[in-house]
């Protein structure tokens, strides 16, 4: 027996009185509420703290289900459920007539994706419809990868999270649009754009049509504490430069740490993307809570398996205050 399955039930009627409940999914955990309750639905931008205008994701337990929330499943869609339901994929698709206008932020579309942590399926199994959820984090901030996060960001907001451990993939899902005979890649996650392309061929660029692109807020994804990407050659100089003005500093790298130094704090997370994924959006709350000055992070590889990091990195380096250490003049 799953370890949260008592509270499976509990979670069933809390999502049929229209409450929200936290539930963990392989990426990252999810604020769900009943996709069909618009008044439910709104209470996650509430939580949140989110506009109205971000559409959200509908967690169903399959491709039969997706149909009821899409007006169209093109080949490609239903060839990339096979390829990758239950898993780290959402896909958009035109929405069928009586999705709630609050879930999809008022656009014609909806997306929808499939989980593979087997507390998000029993929930999804034992509740039957679909749930409609973000994840679980205040408004801009880092999405949560542990219960004890939710609990820490949403606390009273939230009726009961479900606790299914750490998250395996650690950052968000792929996000696909299958729409006017095209598949666009909306957002890097653990399905990788060559593992697409096996099953679709070719896959297009968002560019500068009319898709609302996820995360392009400059605050998505960042922690409070001012963080920047240092190229691997100039990180040993920066680590100097703040620590000679007395500043407590944070550094995330793949390697392993120099010889250790008070102000400093040195987060390994490996050379392995699987790994570094993984830990990343943890590693971020616990630096965060550290109330270090900066967060200096060395920067990834720029090929295939590391793009999704790469992506979040990047948006938490554009939280507006620029960790680089510069020169005082
Ligand atoms: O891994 C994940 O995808 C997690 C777990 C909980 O499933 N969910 C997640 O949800 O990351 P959220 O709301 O934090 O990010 C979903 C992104 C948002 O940026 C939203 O704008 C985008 O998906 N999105 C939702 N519906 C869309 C649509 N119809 N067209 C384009 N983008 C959409
Ligand atoms: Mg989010």
């Amino acid at each position: 027996m799953l370890p949260e399955a008592a509270r499976i039930e509990e979670a069933v009627v809390l999502l049929n009185a229209g409450e929200l409940v936290a539930f963990p999914t392989e990426t990252v955990y999810g604020l769900g509420a009943d996709a069909r309750n618009p008044v439910a639905v709104a209470r996650i931008f509430a939580a949140k703290g989110r506009p109205a205008s971000h559409p959200l994701i509908v967690h169903v337990s399959g491709l039969a289900s997706a149909r009821e929330w899409a007006a169209d499943l093109p080949d490609a869609a239903r060839q990339l459920a096979d390829a990758f339901w239950p898993g780290p994929l959402t896909i958009v698709l035109p929405k069928a007539a009586d999705v709630p206008a609050v879930v999809t932020g008022g656009q014609a579309t909806v997306a929808l994706r499939a989980p593979a942590h087997p507390v998000a399926r029993a929930l999804l199994a034992a509740f039957g419809g679909g749930i409609a959820a973000p994840s679980a984090n205040r408004y801009g901030r880092i999405s949560p990868t542990r219960a004890a996060d939710v609990r820490e960001e949403l606390g009273d907001h939230v009726a009961l999270v479900l606790d299914g451990g750490p998250c395996e993939v650690g950052l968000e899902s792929t996000i696909v649009a299958c729409l006017d005979g095209r598949v666009t890649l909306l957002r890097p996650g653990a399905v990788s754009r060559s593992q697409l392309r096996d099953v679709v061929g070719q896959i297009a660029d968002a560019g500068v049509d009319s898709l609302r692109v996820p995360g392009r807020d400059r605050s998505h994804y960042a922690p409070r504490t001012a963080l920047a990407i240092i190229e691997a050659g100039a990180l040993q100089p920066q680590i100097a430069r703040a620590l000679a003005s007395g500043e407590r500093i944070a550094v995330i790298a793949r390697g392993a740490a120099p010889p250790a130094s008070e102000r400093l704090t040195w987060r390994q997370l490996g050379r392995q993307p699987a790994d570094y994924g993984r830990a990343l959006y943890a590693t971020l709350r616990e630096l965060d809570r550290m109330g270090v000055a900066r967060i200096l992070v060395e920067d990834v590889p720029g090929d295939e398996p590391w793009a999704a990091i790469a992506d979040r990195l990047q948006r938490a380096a554009a939280q507006g205050g620029d960790g680089a250490v510069t020169d005082a003049t």
